[in-house]
């Protein structure tokens, strides 16, 4: 037998056994190169033909083909085998774990104000009282002078109120000037009304006060309306509000508006009564103001104070969404921090 054609099978044992050696597709590939390439050993076995006598080409030929086409095939398994291991290595490294819970995904709510606001409105429309609207942009009037405000109050000054370029147009202060819209929209009929919006205030923004706030107004005008219906209506509220068994208190006070007035009292809603640095060791927390409607403010409203009396009561939302969640700064609600949103 022709030396080539040893050589040739020789060949193929050996690049076989180079094959099993090979561990990624770069090696497959200078495997490649270095057996069948056309620099590689078969051409260079190949080269040595030309010296045979012409009976033994033949054989040569055919052996280096057999030779081709098994070294061809095993070199494509083994690169479907190691495409395979590759594969199964990239995905554990990647370390996908299907039983790892999936991610939450964050879900939006309301507003701390909105949450507030609609815990007041559901209380008192509990209790009879509808929602009216009334404007964010008053007149002084409205918001002063039909309240009863004399006309050096110090309320009216210019550190508090934001004054437009109309004369007499202001953003109002308070929601009380829409006790005088629904007085005026409903009169002579009893009425029970609640008045939730912003107001403004020419203030310095600190951790108690903002320029713009919410309030809720109440007002309810009857034929026997008294203040001990002021006092169970209240007392109600800060049961549902704040917890079954609060209790509450009222501290003689004035607003223009209201005869006889007072501030209201909800028993610590945290140490209930105790004392602690919430309540600043009172026992006590204020939670709005309140009174009997003023007989100037009735008439004004087109009730005449003979027949008809009333009580209002006005608080802020921020306030009483603060103290029930325990918030310290006001301005934590209109500066959009989103981790402070998501916690309240
Ligand atoms: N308008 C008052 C304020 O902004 C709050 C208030 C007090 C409203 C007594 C009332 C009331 O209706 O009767 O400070």
């Amino acid at each position: 037998m022709s030396n080539l054609v040893q050589e040739l099978t020789q060949l193929q044992q050996d690049a076989l056994a180079a094959l099993a050696q090979t561990t990624s597709t770069a090696a497959t590939e200078a495997w490649y190169a270095d057996y069948l390439g056309r620099k590689g050993k078969m051409t260079a076995i190949l080269r040595g033909v030309g010296q045979l006598d012409a009976a033994e080409r033949p054989l040569v030929g055919k052996t280096a083909n057999e030779v081709k086409v098994v070294l061809e095939a095993a070199l494509q398994e083994r690169q479907a085998a190691m495409n395979q291991a590759e594969m199964e290595s990239a995905l554990a490294a990647e370390g996908i774990d299907v039983t790892l819970p999936g991610r939450q995904p964050q879900l939006g709510k309301l507003h701390p104000t909105n949450q507030g606001m609609r815990e007041i409105v559901a209380i008192l429309g509990q209790m009879g009282f509808q929602v009216f609207d009334s404007p964010e942009v008053e007149t002084d009037d409205y918001n002063f002078g039909l309240l009863n405000f004399p006309p050096d109050h110090p309320a009216r000054e210019m550190q508090d109120t934001f004054f437009t370029k109309e004369k007499d147009i202001i953003l109002r202060t308070h929601t009380s000037p829409g006790q005088i819209h629904a007085m005026r929209r409903y009169a002579p009929e009893p009425i029970r009304v609640i008045l939730p919006g912003k107001c403004y205030r020419n203030e310095d923004v600190t951790a108690r006060s903002e320029m713009m706030f919410y309030q809720v107004e109440g007002l309810a005008i009857g034929h026997n309306i008294t203040f001990s219906d002021l006092k169970g209506t209240l007392l109600n509220f800060a049961n549902q509000m704040y917890g079954a068994g609060r209790r509450i208190r009222f501290r003689k006070s004035y607003f223009p508006f209201t005869e006889p007035s007072v501030e209201v009292d909800v028993d610590c809603i945290l140490c209930a009564g105790s004392g602690c640095r919430i309540c600043k060791y009172s026992g006590w927390l204020e939670i709005l103001g309140a009174g009997m409607v003023h007989p100037v403010v009735l008439a004004n409203g087109g009730y005449d104070p003979a027949v008809f009396s009333g009580f209002a009561f006005g608080m802020g939302i921020e306030r009483q969404a603060m103290l029930k969640r325990g918030v310290d700064d006001i301005r934590l609600f209109y500066s959009n921090d989103a981790r402070f949103l998501a916690r309240v």
